[in-house]
């Protein structure tokens, strides 16, 4: 039985560079060659190799994110990075906030990290006005964890009281919202619903697009590519399920360190699918 979302998010007031997880993120810039706030504390505390690192990933697009070591850090990986920079709400601020904790979290699965630990990305030199940030920041990772059980904990670092009884407050409300949602049935039933309505060849499109980003992550091929693609659009019958396995095939691929032409196991595949009928 999955454990409920809000048991798999925390919140502290702290120095993210101390968290002992497997990745913390960092609210970078587009340069990648560090900064002021979050960026220079990664910086300083994972010392000059992180830097040498960043220099080969050639930059970062906003809401884009490039994975490191952590070297120094107690943290085993840094997930950089780069949010909007605020400029009123009218140039889809609010999307690219999400984006950001969007592609950390499914980058951090595709290594098959299992916990995470964000600053809040933008509010700072970005100018994010920081409620608005903070219901973003939620909203998006509770959605992932709500259809993804493979993160086992998201902690979110709030570096001023003020921040953390935001953080707080949100959580509380918006799990609230969710039971509610959840007790009267109705929207719970038309979300379900709306799961139902997607076509085998959306399906289809969704597999074969999520296959693709296990291939680009790992570098990799998959030589039975056309047979994961029919077994996982036959057997998972929604969207939902369909990213639950490819997250726990991104999973296997990440523990095995698989590298190059790979044929996954039929069994594998089929132990994957079993699991993901029972959850
Ligand atoms: N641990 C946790 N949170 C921190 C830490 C820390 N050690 N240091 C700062 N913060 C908080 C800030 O209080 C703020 O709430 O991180 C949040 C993000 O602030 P910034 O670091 O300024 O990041 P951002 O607003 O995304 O601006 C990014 O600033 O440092 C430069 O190179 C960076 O150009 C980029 C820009």
């Amino acid at each position: 039985m999955p454990v409920p979302t809000a048991d798999r998010i925390s919140v502290i007031t702290g120095d993210i560079t101390e968290q002992l997880v497997d990745a913390i993120v960092n609210a970078a810039n587009p340069s990648l060659l560090g900064g002021g706030g979050v960026d220079g504390a990664i910086h300083r505390a994972a010392g000059p190799e992180l830097l040498e690192e960043c220099r080969t990933l050639g930059g970062c697009l906003t809401g884009e994110t490039k994975i490191t070591k952590g070297y120094r850090l107690p943290a085993r990986f840094v997930i950089h990075t780069v949010g909007p920079v605020w400029g009123g709400g009218h140039d889809a601020e609010d999307d690219l906030l999400a984006t950001c904790y969007r592609n950390s979290l499914a980058l951090a699965e595709a290594h098959g990290l299992r916990t995470i630990a964000f600053p809040a990305i933008s509010t700072g030199a970005y100018g994010f006005p920081p409620a608005r940030a903070t219901l973003i920041a939620v909203k998006t990772v509770m959605g992932h964890l709500g259809r993804s059980p493979f993160l086992e904990k998201v902690v979110f670092v709030c570096h001023s009281d003020r921040s953390f009884l935001m953080y707080t407050d949100a959580i509380r409300e918006l799990t609230q919202e969710a039971t509610g949602v959840l007790g009267k049935g109705g929207h719970a039933r038309q979300d379900h619903r709306h799961e139902q309505e997607s076509t085998p060849a959306d399906i289809q499109k969704q597999v074969a697009g999520q296959l693709q980003m296990i291939e680009a992550v790992h570098g990799i091929r998959f030589v039975n590519r056309d047979a994961l693609a029919a077994a996982i659009g036959q057997g998972a019958a929604d969207r939902r399920r369909v990213s639950v396995t490819t997250a726990a095939l991104n999973s296997y691929v990440a523990l095995q360190n698989l590298h190059g032409e790979v044929e996954i196991p039929k069994e594998v595949l089929e132990m994957i699918l079993k699991k993901i009928r029972e959850w």
